[in-house]
């Protein structure tokens, strides 16, 4: 699919990837529907892609994607303005890191699996009758490393990537005979403001290596580029392909690294073994 003229929705295009995706949008003139809680930001995203000269279009929509309602309006309103869905980029989600006994069970555990989850799975929902009528649409499920190896600190946001990668594998084999594509992207480490939402402490230096982070920028990219050619999973960059491969057939080997070289140093207080 040329992304020219086609109406694309962009969830969480407020900050970070989704920010940078729309704007990659704009780039190649599609009608593009911002979605996001913060409406300020999107309106001088708007106003930016409508001035780029490319033909694009940008439709702002203030939405809450924890909630049904406000999920339901969305996909109205570009209805309402456009007539059709192109592509739906799923990508708004936010993590909170820490033990899990130490995460408040309503707003990081429950919070997160409503936007990363239940968020994920009623847009998709609200939006297939629609594709499956026109008989053609695409699906990009913003996924991440976290949905294919799980990492300490991180096992409520695990789950919600993990639960978004079996719903779009299942989905896509679903949807296919309309003509509707589903892509899953797995990038590992991003430049954006996730890791000041995240509430990181960390006492180790375990964090992703320089040269293997990200801007949003290249995610935007790598996401416009799947509009033309669908693929089922795309882990960004390639490299961390060895970490999964790693975690799947020496389970063992990353549970005795991991443990060793993060757990037991970050827990050291607690354990008392400091
Ligand atoms: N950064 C990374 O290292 C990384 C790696 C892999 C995957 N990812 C995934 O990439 C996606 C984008 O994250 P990012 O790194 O770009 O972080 P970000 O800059 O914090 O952007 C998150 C976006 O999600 C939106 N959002 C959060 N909660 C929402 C809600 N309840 N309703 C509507 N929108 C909501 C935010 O908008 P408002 O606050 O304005 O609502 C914002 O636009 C997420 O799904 C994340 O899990 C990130």
């Amino acid at each position: 699919m040329d992304p020219k003229g086609k109406v694309v929705i962009v969830t969480g295009a407020s900050s970070g990837i989704g920010e940078a995706t729309a704007r990659q949008f704009g780039r190649e003139g599609a009608k593009v529907v911002l979605a996001a809680r913060r409406v300020e930001k999107l309106e001088a995203l708007a106003n930016e892609i409508g001035g780029m000269g490319t033909g694009a279009e940008a439709l702002v929509v203030q939405a809450d994607l924890s909630k049904l309602e406000d999920i339901q309006s969305l996909i109205q309103k570009t209805l309402d303005k456009f007539g059709r869905i192109d592509v739906l980029v799923n990508n708004a989600g936010f993590g909170r890191l820490d033990w899990l006994e130490k995460l408040d069970p309503v707003k990081d555990i429950q919070g997160q699996f409503d936007v990363n989850v239940m968020g994920v799975v009623q847009t998709t929902r609200q939006a297939l009758p629609v594709m499956i009528q026109q008989r053609s649409g695409h699906i990009i499920q913003m996924c991440s490393m976290a949905g294919l190896v799980g990492t300490p600190t991180y096992t409520i946001y695990s789950a919600c990537k993990h639960a978004v990668h079996g719903f779009s594998e299942a989905l896509r084999r679903e949807v296919k005979p309309w003509g509707i594509d589903v892509s899953m992207v797995y990038p590992g480490g991003v430049v954006t403001e996730f890791a000041s939402h995240a509430g990181i402490k960390r006492k180790t230096k375990a964090t992703t290596p320089k040269f293997m982070l990200l801007s949003a920028d290249d995610v935007g990219r790598a996401v416009v580029s799947l509009v033309r050619r669908p693929r089922a999973m795309w882990i960004i960059p390639w490299l961390w392909t060895f970490t999964m491969w790693m975690n799947r057939n020496f389970n063992g080997f990353v549970d005795y690294t991991t443990i060793n070289r993060f757990t037991i140093p970050e827990r050291e207080e607690e354990l008392g073994t400091k």
